[in-house]
């Protein structure tokens, strides 16, 4: 899915505590000694650089097919050499590297854990065939032993807010045969500004468990602080 439309307003909606990014890498740092880590779906980079700041001697890569996410992400990582940039989308990615730790935040999948109710997988691809090829291609790009660690988030539900800059963000949510749509939308003084629309295909836990399976990625654990399910590679 591409994201070209929201890339201007990207940070500005993140960054106004739509995720925890020093959250999220406690988290993915807890999982040393690495080498080598890439980000699907990277977008500006916002996770890249926390990663960067705290530890410069890891080699970090990120790839994400929107091209306007990634020119922000290098113009914000441009200090950082080790960090590599890639416009790829994942379905078909190479990057001829295999990493010790592969993670997605956001980006393509995710899990959504709704109080005690089993997680389920959520894709920005619609396509399931695409979802099987992806899965593959990210494997392939998994040292053994290597760590996949898929982003938690809680329920979406639909509402308003306003933003760091004034502006107000809503979204909405529609279930669908795959999954659910959800429409973002930015106003400002009541004129849209920004809208984009995001056509999700969710997996149970089973589904996805065995879609890695096929790959010797099994499920291990979630995260103790809980911003990551985390999977490893035979
Ligand atoms: C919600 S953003 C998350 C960005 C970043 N991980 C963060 O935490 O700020 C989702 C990103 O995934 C990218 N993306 C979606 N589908 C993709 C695919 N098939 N291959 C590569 N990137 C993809 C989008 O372009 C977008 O930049």
């Amino acid at each position: 899915m591409d994201y070209t439309n929201m890339s201007a307003y990207y940070d500005v909606i993140m960054t106004s505590g739509y995720y925890d990014y020093p959250g999220i890498v406690d988290s993915l740092l807890s999982h040393r000694p690495v080498q080598n880590v890439i980000e699907i779906g990277c977008g500006t980079g916002l996770i890249l650089e926390e990663i960067a700041k705290r530890e410069p001697s890891i080699r970090l890569k990120g790839i994400d097919l929107t091209q306007a996410m990634l020119d922000i992400a290098a113009q914000r990582l441009k200090d950082y050499k080790n960090i590599e940039l890639s416009c790829q989308n994942v379905v078909d990615f190479e990057l001829h590297e295999q990493f010790d730790v592969a993670y997605s935040y956001g980006g393509v999948w995710y899990f959504v854990i709704d109080g005690d109710k089993e997680p389920f997988m959520v894709s920005h691809i619609a396509d399931h065939a695409l979802n099987v090829r992806g899965l593959h291609q990210l494997a392939q790009h998994l040292k053994p032993q290597g760590q996949l660690l898929l982003g938690i988030q809680g329920p979406h539900f639909d509402y308003e807010k306003t933003i760091s800059n004034g502006m107000t963000y809503a979204q909405e949510i529609i279930p669908s045969d795959i999954g659910f749509v959800k429409h973002y939308h930015l106003l400002d003084q009541q004129k849209e500004v920004m809208a984009q629309t995001v056509n999700y295909r969710t997996y149970s836990f089973q589904d996805a468990q065995e879609m890695l399976g096929v790959h010797g990625i099994g499920y291990v654990s979630k995260d103790p602080g809980g911003k990551f399910l985390r999977f490893q590679k035979r």
